[in-house]
């Protein structure tokens, strides 16, 4: 079985991305981390590729003169990895046309809610648990997805529930729904590295045998 060539791209301190990492090293997700990008300077996962040696970029939009610049130099550097796989883990940033052409149905984020509820424009990190709290559900869980051009909509590859309790704070219910981030993530990268996704109309058909 050949080894999935990712990219990741992150805006925070990286957990997600560590995960992956781990189930790599591990041996359980047949893949490499061939690039670490983040639109923030002083993200945590810019550290955590330095220390395992991992190649890493901050760019961001704001720093070019054009969104084409822009995507030059996003290109150049995936290219330059031979990038085939592009995971977002907490990455907040919209994913902009010319990159999600570039990668058709090749692009997954993680999103810390049952999607399509508490998704959207700035239904991110602990905004979601807060919003799943003050309503009052009393399930919650993750969805991992392709990305397409709105935000948290693209067809679903996997979903994961867990319990919310009524004494959950956005912190408890967070720290929960995190590990089952951690334990879930590399999961559904290795059905691509597998090669067993098929998506039809957003229909995502994943091959078991
Ligand atoms: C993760 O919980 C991820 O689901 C969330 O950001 C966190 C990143 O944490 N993503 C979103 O909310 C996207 N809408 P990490 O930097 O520790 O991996």
């Amino acid at each position: 079985m050949s080894i999935l060539n990712l990219a990741v791209f992150a805006s925070g301190r990286g957990s997600n991305c560590a995960a992956i990492h781990r189930a790599i090293t591990e041996n359980k997700l047949k893949a490499k981390i061939c690039v670490i990008v983040s639109n923030q300077p002083d993200a945590g996962v810019l550290d955590f590729a330095d220390k395992n040696a991992i190649p890493r970029f901050y760019i961001s939009s704001e720093n070019f003169s054009s969104k084409d610049e822009f995507y030059k130099q996003l290109f150049l550097t995936l290219d330059m990895h031979q990038v085939q796989f592009i995971v977002l883990a907490g990455y907040m940033k919209k994913i902009g046309t010319p990159l999600i052409r570039k990668y058709p149905n090749r692009i997954l984020n993680i999103h810390p809610a049952l999607l399509p509820s508490f998704g959207g424009k700035g239904m991110y990190g602990m905004y979601v648990h807060e919003a799943v709290i003050k309503y009052g559900a009393k399930v919650s869980g993750i969805t991992i997805h392709l990305v397409d051009e709105e935000y948290d909509h693209g067809a679903i590859v996997m979903q994961k529930c867990l319990e919310v309790s009524p004494d959950d704070t956005p912190e408890s219910l967070g720290k929960r729904i995190q590990q089952l981030e951690y334990d879930t993530y590399w999961q559904a990268i290795q059905l691509f590295a597998e090669n067993r996704v098929a998506i039809n109309n957003r229909k995502v058909i994943i091959n078991n045998c």
